[in-house]
């Protein structure tokens, strides 16, 4: 049951674009007129406009850009995944707060999410640009029953979770560069850090960390990495709504993940090679000690890139970077 200041805003939304009188907001709620005013206070201070007039009562003029829970679960179309939503203006990093929620136990498919992190963590020890209120900087909790060796899929699953909502919710055709970044026009507009909590034959909780750069501007990204990242805004040309971009993705996560659990990996590998900018390409590939260069022939049955070698032979590259 959403909390009075909630369902307040449910009734000015469902009212929206007209005025909802204070009785009819008083009688549908079981509250007093005070009380009615004192959470229309509480959600003008959360950033929504509403105009009052007496005589005719309230009326919803324009939401907040904000990843309020509220804003989130209100039409999103799964069953648990982004059903608990732990919501931080600002935190250190969404994958941490994850890790110490999940050692609690909290619910299957909680999501934790942040306006902005201080120190957003990316791939091979990397730092992940995750400015205030232009971006979706999650991580969400699963709890597999799978043997950990079976778990790394689960970061290219989310690759194409996030690739298909790119392309139909926001307009932008991303493609996944092996295992999980998705590009646009080679490049990178969603990272992936999947973290696991194992022991031998089990896994604890897994943490799948995804951002994604919404609504960055070109100059705002550091000059370093001006060239070679990209936001659906650069892309478009247009602000996006964040909220409704983060429902699809959701949706689509959770879509997947169940098809795994059912079918195992099969499916999904076939849709993630389907939206791969890396197959059928030379590359380069590099892992904390090696590197290689190749041609991007196929994927393993367990996600491995198959490299073929100048020479003919076959490598089997089971984690690292590939730059196009
Ligand atoms: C990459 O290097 O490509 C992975 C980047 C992952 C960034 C996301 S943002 C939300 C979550 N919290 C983190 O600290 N990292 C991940």
């Amino acid at each position: 049951m959403p909390c009075l200041k909630e369902q307040v805003l449910d009734l000015l939304k469902k009212g929206y674009p007209e005025f909802v009188s204070g009785e009819v907001i008083c009688r549908a709620l079981g509250v007093s007129r005070t009380a009615v005013w004192k959470h229309i206070q509480a959600l003008r201070s959360a950033g929504y406009d509403i105009e009052a007039v007496p005589h005719a009562g309230y009326r919803l003029i324009s939401v907040p850009d904000r990843l309020y829970p509220g804003e989130i679960t209100r039409g999103l179309n799964t069953s648990f995944i982004g059903q608990q939503v732990y919501y931080y203006d600002r935190l250190e990093s969404t994958n941490r707060t994850a890790r110490e929620l999940a050692g609690r136990g909290v619910a299957g498919g909680s999501l934790v999410v942040a306006e902005e992190q201080a120190g957003g963590r990316g791939r091979m020890g990397r730092s992940w640009f995750s400015p205030y209120g232009c971006g979706l900087w999650f991580s969400v909790i699963l709890y597999p029953e799978v043997n950990p060796l079976h778990a790394p899929p689960l970061t290219m699953l989310a690759a194409v979770a996030a690739a298909r909502a790119l392309r139909r919710t926001a307009g932008v055709k991303a493609g996944i560069k092996w295992p999980n970044d998705l590009l646009v026009n080679d490049k990178k507009i969603c990272g992936i850090l999947t973290e696991l909590s194992a022991e031998m034959e089990r896994v604890n909780y897994l943490i799948m960390g995804m951002g994604l750069n919404v609504n960055i501007a070109a100059h705002q990204f550091p000059p370093e990495i001006r060239e070679t990242a990209t936001s659906v805004l650069r892309e478009t040309g247009r602000r996006s709504s964040r909220v409704a971009l983060l429902q699809d993705l959701l949706a689509e996560l959770e879509y997947w993940y169940l098809r795994w659990q059912r079918e195992g990996f099969a499916p999904v590998l076939d849709c993630w090679k389907e939206l791969s900018v890396t197959l059928g390409r030379p590359v380069r590939v590099f892992t904390m000690k090696e590197s290689w260069e190749g041609w991007a022939e196929d994927v393993d049955t367990d996600g491995s890139l198959l490299l073929r070698l100048p020479g003919g032979e076959y490598k089997k590259v089971v984690s690292g970077e590939v730059s196009l």
